[in-house]
């Protein structure tokens, strides 16, 4: 089967490789020239473990191209995945279908005999029900099918996450289709990897609703974490003994923050509005989003309590930019809503992050401190921000770092010294979901 991917995003791209992976011809469109042209000669446009090694494996096998002709790549597959950016619209957080629209009309034009579209582009419900119809009435005697496709890849961990994914969801209502679909998804047989047939709607419902559980399970285990820190508990024991039960599970129980990422705050938002326009709100995910953006503005809270507000011409040093560990995509992460106020308090900042440090140039420029590595990063800072959970910094010793410190306060927004006992350390350790001090 020959596949076209459109889009060369996150999804996209990973998605595009990982097929060729698979063992079908794939070309991947964009209509950006200058990605298009690295991507043909083996060259990461972003950050994703493991990723590069199967891009380049599969452009060498010949299995995967790139090209900026959507038509022809459109005229020769047999299955069109539509992966292209859904941005919450400005203003009312409704996502954004302009690009969906734009694509399914060249879609129309394109086609030539039986092709299957698929949506993998996350979409709010009924839009795979609108491509069909654009597609109908473009191309009245076309022979197609649309599916609904969505992808739970994670950044990080994107390729393990299609190669082992915990389930695939497929929205299709036609025989021929869904036989497309199950030889799409062959190779994952042997891994038994169960594959759900829905409906369209229900199918893009499905991402919605898993997305957003998540970001309420983030924000539940936050809200504990601020309940520890009024009682005195320790929110670490907390999410250990309450992830036992396995009706609950330990993933996604680690207090930070908040959540941040392109996916989360875009996906909550648009749920919302589905929620409303079908005029069955979802208030846990209303609440959910507002608890989110209150926590990101009461994080400031703890530095300006850990300087006594003193924060002018204080040195503080940033470990972590990115809104996870494992990549350098900064979207909404916190370190975009500290850094500005600190630099309204006239700090003196200086950060390090293992990927992120371009994509933190282009927003920050030259009003912080890029450092090398953590220990000029740490040199003669009075306090020290744990913003994100790399592991880089989860190696580091709390001792040693006071050493390369003036002051001797770290703030621990991740909870990665938790284990650390740190009462033989002459150590000011802040972190989330404890009683100041208590180690
Ligand atoms: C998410 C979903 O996990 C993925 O299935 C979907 O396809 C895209 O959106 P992603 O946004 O890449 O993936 O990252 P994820 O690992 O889910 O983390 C999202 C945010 O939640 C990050 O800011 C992370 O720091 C935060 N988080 C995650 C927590 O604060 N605590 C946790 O326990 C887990």
């Amino acid at each position: 089967m020959r596949i076209t991917i459109i889009g060369t995003g996150y999804v996209g791209l990973v998605s595009g490789v990982c097929f060729s992976e698979f063992g079908f011809d794939v070309t991947c469109v964009d209509k950006d020239e200058h990605k298009i042209r690295k991507l043909s000669l083996g060259e990461m446009p972003i950050y994703e473990p493991q990723l590069e090694t199967i891009l380049k494996r599969n452009i060498k096998a010949k299995r995967l191209k790139f090209s900026r002709n959507i038509n022809s790549a459109i005229k020769k597959a047999d299955i069109v995945f539509i992966a292209v950016g859904t941005p919450s619209r400005r203003g009312d957080g409704h996502a954004d279908l302009t690009y969906v629209y734009d694509v399914s009309k060249e879609i129309a034009k394109s086609i030539k005999g039986y092709t299957l579209i698929v949506t993998k582009s996350t979409v709010p419900v009924g839009t795979g029900r609108k491509v069909l119809e654009i597609l109908k009435t473009q191309n009245p005697n076309g022979e197609f099918d649309v599916v609904s496709n969505p992808e739970f890849l994670r950044e990080g961990s994107a390729v393990q996450d299609f190669m082992r994914p915990d389930r695939i969801i497929v929205g299709v209502e036609s025989e021929k289709a869904k036989s497309m679909m199950e030889k799409l998804y062959r190779p994952l047989y042997l891994l038994e990897t169960p594959v759900l047939y829905t409906d369209l709607e229900t199918s893009e419902l499905i991402k919605y609703a898993s997305n957003a559980f998540l970001a309420l399970k983030i924000s539940y285990i936050n809200q504990m974490a601020d309940l520890c820190e009024k009682i005195g508990s320790n929110i670490n024991d907390i999410s250990n003994g309450i992830g036992l039960d396995k009706r609950i599970g330990s993933k996604f129980l680690h207090p930070g923050p908040g959540f941040g990422g392109s996916c989360f705050p875009k996906d909550t938002q648009a749920l919302l509005k589905i929620s409303e326009d079908f005029g069955s709100k979802v208030s846990l995910i209303e609440e959910t989003i507002n608890y989110n953006r209150l926590r990101k503005e009461k994080m400031f809270q703890k530095i300006i309590e850990a300087s006594n507000n003193e924060l002018k011409n204080k040195k503080i040093s940033i470990l972590g930019l990115s809104f996870k560990s494992e990549t350098d995509d900064i979207r909404d992460s916190i370190s975009l809503e500290i850094i500005p106020k600190l630099i309204l308090e006239n700090a003196y900042i200086t950060v390090y992050d293992p990927a992120a440090m371009s994509e933190a140039k282009r927003v920050f420029q030259d009003k912080i401190i890029y450092s090398r590595n953590v220990k000029e990063c740490l040199s003669g800072s009075q306090i020290v921000l744990i913003l994100t959970e790399w592991n880089e910094f989860r190696s580091l010793d709390p001792r040693q770092m006071i050493k390369w410190m003036d002051g001797n306060t770290i703030i621990d927004f991740r909870n990665i010294y938790n284990k650390i006992n740190m009462s033989s350390i002459d150590i000011n350790y802040i972190s989330i979901g404890k009683k100041l001090n208590n180690y």
